[in-house]
């Protein structure tokens, strides 16, 4: 009996793999999954009970309710200035299922996508997923993870259809610079291609800074951009599923019935849940915001106390992607670490202490360090990590 082939490039997702390994191992403490670890403000929890006992248990509009979609659009323009019309909107069951239905959207067998590494784990298999190739332009700590546009337009070919940005970023925290921003924007536009992006992070920033939106760069980039979002991270509502795009009503439609054939609507319940995040009081956003700057403030000093890792200093996100690379070679007890596969495993086994290999985001030099944690945590987690790299 065969299973099709679209699979056969496709591997689970390694956050959540190494997260259920590090839980077999007793006693590890794990800095592996990529989730808030703040529980649900009440309001939206109460907002979810209300739309049980009030009847809200049949199919929505595949795309959303209209209040949802108009709430969506409603706070794009609060915190960007945008103007979207909400069949310019497509609600789904978390970023993740609104991503794929762009890539389903716009790429067809032979198209490639540029990506660039350190990438979230799911992109590239996304993109394979929809029949393409993803093409990378790889970044590194010594220039802050920031990418270079030339490089990102010599990569481009024929069947480029388009790039995809993630700012804040997940595994390496960084903002991508205004004016790097700007010069995609300026290629996708000159180009004719989508720029899709993922600011699924943009309301967990530090020092004071922003991640600018290239869809703000005016009406031609706005046309050009795909800009993914949702509350998983924003809310802490990762199980809740919601997620969404908005970009031009062309390809909105194009997602929006693929995603009615696919799955229908996401889950009515949690659209009343969206609804009360997105229009109800953003305090919560705030305190969150401030207890993730916080640990990243403890934990970036403390990486850099460590002999032989390299850190930048994560703008955004709950991630610290330290380069690690100097401790491949070298051997405890008969014991060799070839590459980050095996030290992670060794912190693992021997330091009793879990985190993602950059094998997992194109960047088999370096590791990710969640810190949606708490600080006694993550204090007990670096003890272990200081110590298991001394030996
Ligand atoms: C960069 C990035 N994009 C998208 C997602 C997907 O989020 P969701 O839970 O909304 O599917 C994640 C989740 O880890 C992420 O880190």
């Amino acid at each position: 009996m065969k299973i099709a082939k679209r699979l056969s490039q496709v591997k689970p997702s390694a956050t959540m793999a190494i997260s259920e390994k590090a839980k077999s191992i007793p006693g590890v403490l794990s800095f592996a999954l990529g989730e808030p670890d703040f529980s649900t403000p009440e309001n939206i929890c109460a907002a979810a009970r209300a739309a049980i006992d009030g009847g809200e248990h049949h199919y929505t509009p595949p795309a959303g309710t209209p209040a949802l979609r108009e709430a969506i659009a409603a706070r794009l323009k609060a915190d960007l200035g945008l103007d979207y019309t909400p069949d310019q909107i497509c609600a789904s069951n978390g970023a993740k299922h609104t991503l794929i239905n762009a890539f389903m959207a716009i790429v067809d067998p032979g198209d490639e996508v540029v990506i660039l590494a350190p990438y979230w784990v799911s992109y590239a298999d996304q993109v394979k997923l929809a029949g393409g190739t993803p093409v990378v332009v790889p970044t590194t700590v010594e220039n802050d993870f920031q990418p270079d546009p030339e490089a990102v337009a010599r990569k481009m070919t024929r069947r480029t259809v388009a790039v995809l940005i993630n700012s804040p970023s997940n595994p390496t925290g960084a903002i991508i610079a205004d004016e790097t921003i700007r010069a995609l924007a300026t290629l996708v536009v000159e180009r004719d291609l989508w720029l899709v992006s993922d600011e699924i992070y943009d309301k967990i920033v530090f020092d004071g800074n922003r991640s600018l939106s290239p869809a703000t760069l005016g009406a031609e980039a706005q046309a050009h951009t795909i800009l993914v979002n949702g509350c998983s991270k924003t809310y802490a509502m990762t199980g809740w599923r919601m997620g969404w795009a908005a970009a031009p009503q062309r390809v909105i439609k194009a997602m929006g019935n693929y995603q009615s054939q696919t799955t229908s609507n996401a889950s009515s319940i949690s659209q009343a849940a969206a609804l009360e995040a997105l229009t109800g009081p953003q305090d919560a956003v705030e305190q969150m915001r401030q207890e993730f700057e916080r640990r990243r403030d403890y934990l970036i000093p403390r990486l850099r106390q460590i002999p032989d890792l390299e850190v930048s200093n994560p703008g955004g996100a709950f991630y610290a992607f330290p380069k690690v690379s100097a401790y491949f070679g070298r051997e405890l007890r008969g014991r060799k670490i070839k590459d980050c596969l095996d030290l992670c495993d060794y912190l693992l086994e021997e330091g009793k202490v879990g985190f993602v290999p950059g094998e997992a985001f194109g960047a088999p030099e370096y590791l990710r360090i969640s810190f949606a944690c708490s600080l006694d945590q993550l204090e007990e987690g670096m003890d272990r990590l200081e110590r298991a790299l001394r030996q």
